[in-house]
């Protein structure tokens, strides 16, 4: 999906609430896994945050993310969810705001955040996917194949808190909503926790 595109879709106002709400979660050193444009830079919360890393695997969108002003100390980073080339128990929280639909191997990509996670860290995520009922999602599997290959690889069906509990995540808030972007959108967001 083109940049300027992708951040008019991400900033309606509906979803700029929704990521003011839940970015308020965020503390110590923290981590965003598909930055993209950077929308979330300039809500980061520097009395809460010590610093911030953002990754993605696109240059034109960390282009377009290092134009924009953050009030935290900010480092860009190219690569992916998958292999995310950090340290293990680096962070204190990972943001992961409508990106899990859209990286190649979800289960992979959640079991790196969970490895990069401080016990006791923090998945803050604001994402989109299954839609729970059996009507809507009948479409959302029929309709994905097609959407991703216009969307940038964004999968319409994924069953975000199934996938959080499988990769480890013990989700311990969780908003589910249909969505107001589109009939065939439900929305999730919440806390998951790295315990153990
Ligand atoms: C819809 S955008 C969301 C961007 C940003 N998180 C936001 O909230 O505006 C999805 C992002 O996921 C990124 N992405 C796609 N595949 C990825 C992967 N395997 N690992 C990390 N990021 C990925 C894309 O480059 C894109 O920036």
């Amino acid at each position: 999906m083109y940049p300027h595109l992708l951040e008019r879709v991400c900033s309606t106002s509906a979803i700029m609430a929704e990521r003011v709400r839940w970015l308020a979660r965020a503390r110590g050193e923290v981590l965003e896994v598909g930055v993209g444009s950077g929308l979330n830079l300039p809500l980061l919360d520097p009395q809460h945050i010590t610093s911030f890393v953002g990754l993605d695997p696109s240059p034109p969108l960390l282009a377009r993310a290092a134009a924009r002003i953050s009030r935290v100390p900010t480092t860009l980073v190219a690569g992916t969810a998958e292999a995310l080339p950090f340290d293990g128990a680096r962070f204190d929280t990972v943001l992961l705001t409508y990106t899990l639909c859209s990286v190649d191997d979800p289960a992979r990509a959640l079991a790196e955040i969970r490895r990069v996670l401080r016990p006791g860290g923090v998945l803050v995520f604001v994402e989109h996917g299954a839609a729970t009922k059996p009507r809507t999602l009948r479409w959302q599997h029929r309709l994905t194949p097609l959407w991703r290959l216009v969307s940038g690889n964004c999968h319409l069906d994924r069953d975000v808190p199934r996938l959080l509990e499988a990769a480890g995540l013990t989700v311990t808030e969780l908003d589910g909503r249909d969505s107001d972007a589109s009939p065939l959108s439900y929305a999730y967001s919440g806390i998951a926790r790295a315990t153990g």
